[in-house]
C-alpha cells in the first residue's frame, strides 16, 4: 500500500522497431527489466545504479483510490495512450493495455462486452489485452503493472 491509494504501474508503449514480435512478448528483456526495477524501487532502503534509474524513468507509478477503474486512474495522471475515447462505456477500446504477465491471473475475467470490443483493439492479445475501463481497482491489485497500447494506430 502506498500512501492514500493503491499503486498502477504504467509502462508506456516503446514502438514496434524497439519490441520483440507480440508472441515473444513474455521474453521482451526491456520490459522485464522495467519490471525488475520496479520491484526493486518497492524494497525500502534499496538505492539504485544509474541504468536502473533510467529504466525507471520510463516508468509511470500513480496512486489510484480503491473503486476508481484503472483507466480512470490513468486519464486523471494524464498517462499517454490511455484516450479512452467512450467514457468507459466499453465503446471504444482506447483504453486497451498488455497486462504484465504475472499479472493475468490476478484479474477478474473479462466479461464477454469486453472480450467483444478488444477485437477492435490494436494488435489483442488473447491472454493479457484487457480494457483498463473495465477493470476496478481493488486492494488485491495493489502494484499492478500494465504495458500501454499503440491505441492511436
Ligand atoms: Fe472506451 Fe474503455 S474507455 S472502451
Amino acid at each position: 500500500m502506498h500512501g492514500a491509494g493503491l499503486a498502477l504501474i504504467f509502462l508506456p508503449w516503446l514502438g514496434a522497431e524497439s519490441r520483440a514480435p507480440r508472441g515473444d512478448r513474455e521474453a521482451d528483456p526491456l520490459i522485464a527489466e522495467m519490471v525488475g526495477a520496479l520491484t526493486l524501487e518497492r524494497s525500502p532502503g534499496r538505492s539504485f545504479s544509474p541504468d536502473e534509474l533510467s529504466l525507471c524513468g520510463h516508468l509511470s507509478t500513480v496512486e489510484v483510490a480503491e473503486g476508481l477503474t484503472v483507466m480512470e486512474g490513468a486519464v486523471s495522471n494524464n498517462i499517454p495512450g490511455i484516450d479512452a475515447d467512450c467514457g468507459g462505456a466499453c465503446a471504444c477500446s482506447t483504453c486497451h493495455v498488455y497486462i504484465a504477465e504475472d499479472w493475468v491471473e490476478k484479474l477478474p475475467a473479462k466479461e464477454a462486452m469486453e472480450a467483444d470490443m478488444l477485437d477492435f483493439a490494436w494488435e489483442p492479445d488473447p491472454v493479457r489485452s484487457r480494457l483498463t475501463c473495465q477493470i476496478k481497482v481493488t486492494d488485491e491489485l495493489d502494484g499492478l503493472v500494465v504495458e500501454v497500447a499503440d491505441n492511436e494506430s
